[in-house]
């Protein structure tokens, strides 16, 4: 049993577990606080703090995944699409390190969801393109080909009929234009799934997200040529994957 401690930052929560990433089955309770107003970067390293100290003596010396909302290049946080302006350029998986006494490896969130549907889910075993893509605050992607990710595609920010396309097709936006499952899959969700399939021509699409669990809602309205599923890890996707992605493995990351 190899196993790894998973941290997925969020808008909204900070969550995380001990993961044996051989099984993907989490092997402590899922520590949740809430992300500090503002979501700085030291108020949010404190409540990482917190939660390993809350997860106590399991966590002791196993490799550390942190999963982040935004473009993360060796380690650093290159955007910040719906957190602090304070990420950009910040050399977040150093700062984590000094503080945490230990190696950390800091991703990008939607490309930790994509690997742990590689590794557990949704994609396990599919050859060829396939691109994940999250619906949240924001639209993250995860682009992964014959098992190998691609790392930091940013699908989300798309541009589609002149906007950024997840200011039209999040779950955020969803709620903000108060849209049915029928208006945001037919209008919104239909343009953008459409333009990624014209740009990349995948094999298989797959939903993340909290508003996957309602996939039979709008998946089935969707008229694309690619087939499109609901991710299966859900919640512990980024948990998950930010575990696995903090054990090297030979082969690389998938
Ligand atoms: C960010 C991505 C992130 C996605 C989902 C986007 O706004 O640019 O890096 O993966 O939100 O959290």
């Amino acid at each position: 049993m190899t196993t790894a401690l998973g941290i997925d930052i969020g808008g909204t929560g900070i969550k995380g577990a001990l993961v044996d990433v051989d099984s993907g089955e989490l092997l402590s309770d899922r520590v949740k606080l809430a992300t500090p107003a503002g979501g700085e970067p030291e108020a949010i390293l404190a409540t990482v703090v917190e939660i390993i100290a809350k997860l106590g003596g399991v966590a002791d010396g196993v490799p550390v995944g942190v999963c982040f909302p935004a473009i993360v290049k060796n380690g650093k946080t290159m955007s910040a699409a719906n957190v602090s302006k304070k990420w950009i350029g910040l050399d977040a998986e150093a700062l984590f390190e000094k503080t945490l006494g230990r190696d950390i490896t800091f991703v990008n969130d939607a490309d930790a969801a994509g690997v742990a549907e590689v590794r557990f889910g949704a994609a396990k075993g599919v050859d060829g393109l396939v691109i994940l893509t999250t619906l949240g605050t924001g639209i993250g992607s995860a682009m992964i080909y014959n098992g190998v990710l691609v790392p930091n595609s940013e699908l989300g920010h798309l541009e589609i009929g002149g906007k950024d396309a997840e200011t039209r097709a999040s779950f955020s936006a969803k709620e903000r234009s108060r849209l049915s499952f029928h208006k945001w899959a037919t209008k919104r969700l239909q343009k953008y799934y459409s333009a990624v399939e014209f740009l990349f021509s995948p094999d298989l699409f797959i939903v993340g997200g909290g508003v996957s669990k309602s996939h039979e809602e709008f998946l089935p309205l969707l008229n694309l040529a690619t087939p499109i599923v609901p991710a299966k890890m859900r919640n512990n996707a980024g948990i998950l994957g930010a575990a696995a992605l903090a054990v090297k493995t030979p082969e690389g990351v998938a």
